[in-house]
């Protein structure tokens, strides 16, 4: 299974793509810190099903999907149709669409804090939009946020890196607390009594709600009057179509979706409560041209019918479930210190060292692996519904052969780490 793959094409053109492209990567997760530089191909020609191929025609099983978006597969033929069928009556025009009715009504159906919606192109203005509805709302400045919630001011001035541009009285007003600490956000609200007009979390990201960490949230943004905002970027239709919030029984104010609403093609939109939309919608502005462009709304509502009329999320589901029991298995039994971790939907490989910190050798030495067997991997592992048991069993042994090289890495010691590495940071 083993391959040194030949990535000719794919890396004179990245050579090629410093001179015209800023920074390389669409989102940073694309980054050579993700992808080991060197074999791994830079560029994917085409996709079907859960297959990609790279642009000197290796193929790979993919379970990055196209960094979250790809929830049905590639080229998938319901979504396909329905994006011709509305190409041959026009992608945009200048009112609003019906199909924003439309589609806002399935949706109302599904989401449980969906009284009205709002669409946009990508998850980071759609944050943005509900932050300044939370803002405008309340009448308060201070914002708490989770992970990460894209890459406008309000929350990037909470990161630790790539500062430039960002104005420094932007920060003040930013802070971020860790999932399932609730203790972080009560300090927060402590600190700043009166003054906080939302707290914005990923309803679940790698670790279960504990304690009922969910609820306690959310009585604590009721008795300090702020609005509670799911970021379902990520777990939106990918956990169910009606997002965690359904899963997990907890309603928020506002939410915010995302990645896989149109299984690749460029749809977001804020969602919420009637009396917080309707009381702040003669002061908001956020108004953009390709709200109502078409493609992705007819996209869209192609993803929500596979969801309501075949067994999408529990494939999705089962698939994770598969992977995480047999992965951990293999990893335990050989003793590496690798485990897959996250819920079914959202996996996340984990590599540490002998002192339980990120083992970032451990991690290149495994992603080379898998990449020179045809597994193609990123940051999450996001199964979906067109991975057929074959891949997964494909995928399987990969896994394996790539823990047992680990194993024999881990064994040998850290200094030998570089001999492990036959291509990769060097270049
Ligand atoms: C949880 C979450 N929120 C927001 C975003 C931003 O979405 P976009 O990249 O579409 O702007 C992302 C992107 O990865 C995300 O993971």
């Amino acid at each position: 299974m083993e391959d040194e793959r030949n990535l000719e094409k794919s890396l004179a053109l990245f050579a090629e793509a410093g001179d015209c492209i800023f920074s390389l990567v669409q989102l940073y997760d694309e980054g050579s810190g993700e992808h080991v530089t060197g074999k791994y191909p830079r560029f994917i020609q085409s996709g079907k099903g859960a297959h990609i191929w790279d642009l000197d025609g290796n193929e790979y099983i993919d379970f990055d999907m196209g960094l979250g978006p790809i929830i049905l597969g590639y080229c998938y033929e319901a979504v396909d149709k329905a994006v011709t069928g509305q190409l041959a009556q026009g992608m945009h025009f200048s009112l609003v669409s019906p199909q924003e009715v439309e589609y806002a009504r399935m949706l109302q159906k599904h989401i449980p804090c969906a009284d009205k919606v709002r669409f946009f192109k990508t998850g980071s203005s759609a944050c943005e939009a509900a932050i300044r509805t939370a803002r405008a709302y309340t009448g308060k400045k201070h914002v708490i946020r989770g992970a990460f919630h894209g890459w406008h001011e309000w929350t990037i001035a909470a990161e630790g890196v790539r500062q430039g541009g960002i104005l420094p009285e932007v920060r003040q007003y930013i802070h971020r607390c860790a999932y399932n600490a609730l203790e972080q956000f009560e300090e927060v609200f402590a600190k700043y009594p009166g003054q906080v007009a939302a707290v914005i979390i990923e309803p679940m990201i790698i670790e279960e709600p504990k304690d009922n960490f969910l609820t306690n949230l959310q009585d604590l943004c009721r008795h300090n009057g702020a609005v509670l905002i799911f970021d379902e970027v990520v777990t939106g239709f990918r956990f169910g179509s009606g997002g965690a919030q359904r899963l997990l029984g907890v309603t928020p104010d506002l939410a915010v979706f995302g990645k896989g609403a149109a299984n690749g093609l460029p749809l977001s939109f804020i969602c919420g409560k009637k009396e917080i939309l309707d009381e702040v919608d003669k002061e908001v502005y956020f108004f953009t041209t390709f709200g109502s462009e078409r493609l992705s709304l007819a996209a869209g509502m192609a993803v929500l019918r596979e969801l309501e009329n075949k067994n999408v999320t529990e494939k999705i589901w089962a698939i994770g479930s598969e992977l995480k029991t047999n992965v951990n298995e293999m990893a335990r039994r050989l003793g590496t210190r690798i485990a897959l971790l996250g819920p079914a939907p959202r996996l996340v490989f984990t590599f540490w060292d002998r002192q339980g910190r990120f083992d970032l050798q451990l991690k290149n030495i495994f992603m080379q692996e898998c990449i020179k067997r045809g597994v193609f991997l990123g940051w999450t592992v996001f199964p979906c519904f067109s991975h057929t048991q074959e891949d997964i069993a494909t995928a399987l042994t990969v896994f394996e052969e790539a823990l047992k090289i680990c194993q024999k890495y881990q064994n040998a010691g850290d200094s030998a780490a570089a001999a492990w590495l036959s291509w990769g940071r060097k270049q």
